[in-house]
């Protein structure tokens, strides 16, 4: 089994659609981290593909927030704005897909995958500090996570905390191998909004049976995406960061 595993789309149509055409053959089923709205300009199309072709999406803060399970006013007022822009835009079928998303953490077999943090999808896995206090929850050797939109993610190895590499400059993949005794989080990156200054999408493919995991990055039209995000009225920023991957 291969896993084509996914995080913050926000809406993204143009990335996603690179990451599927880059991704095709490598992979049986697709996971998603949380966040499939929020930002962009397709929350619709997104979500549709996410219940046709979806074995399993996380809830994330953003999914929450545009179904009203959430107020927004912890919510910056960039994102606000997106988020009151996406509750009008989605369908009532989708806006009650997401409304249904479990929350995280959800085991599959060997490895888990969540939102932010074990604890709560709203909390940002950035620090190594932040690791050491949440891995007494972890249910699983092997951790996929979002939220902090930055491909990698660490190793545990004992009271150790390691950072995970992810592709740089003009590498577009690179593989690691799971060693036992080693707790991971790892994080595929956002496709639809990267922040960590590299604009080209992100993803990763997971193959339990080898232990392997690899980190993908992959371009996209980002005009295309940025022109929908103008036509629709967000705010400019939204757009303009497409670009710089931050
Ligand atoms: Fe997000």
């Amino acid at each position: 089994m291969r896993y084509l595993i996914l995080s913050d789309i926000h809406a993204n149509w143009e990335a996603l659609q690179a990451v599927l055409r880059d991704a095709q053959g490598d992979y049986d089923e697709i996971l998603c981290c949380g966040d499939l709205v929020g930002y962009g300009a397709d929350p619709n199309l997104v979500v549709d593909w996410a219940r046709q072709r979806a074995k399993l999406v996380v809830r994330g803060n953003h999914d929450k927030a545009c179904t009203g399970l959430d107020d927004l006013e912890w919510f910056n007022p960039v994102a606000r704005s997106a988020a009151t822009w996406t509750i009008a835009s989605l369908t009532p079928d989708n806006l009650s897909y997401l409304r249904d998303l479990p929350k995280g953490p959800v085991v599959l077999d060997s490895f888990q995958i969540l939102h932010g943090s074990p604890l709560d999808e709203d909390d940002y896995l950035v620090s190594n500090f932040a690791v050491t206090q949440i891995v007494p929850y972890l249910e699983r050797q092997v951790s996929f996570f979002g939220h902090t939109h930055i491909q990698g993610g660490f190793l545990c190895r004992g009271d150790e905390v390691l950072r995970l590499a992810k592709p740089e400059g003009e590498e577009s993949r690179k593989a690691f191998e799971i060693e036992r005794d080693v707790l991971y989080l790892i994080n595929p990156g956002s496709v639809g909004q990267p922040r960590d200054r590299d604009p080209r999408a992100s993803y990763l493919i997971y193959a339990p049976d080898e232990r392997r995991v690899e980190f993908r990055r992959v371009p996209y039209d980002v005009p295309a995406a940025q022109a929908k995000i103008r036509d629709a009225g967000l705010s400019a920023l939204l757009a303009d960061r497409l670009e710089i991957g931050g």
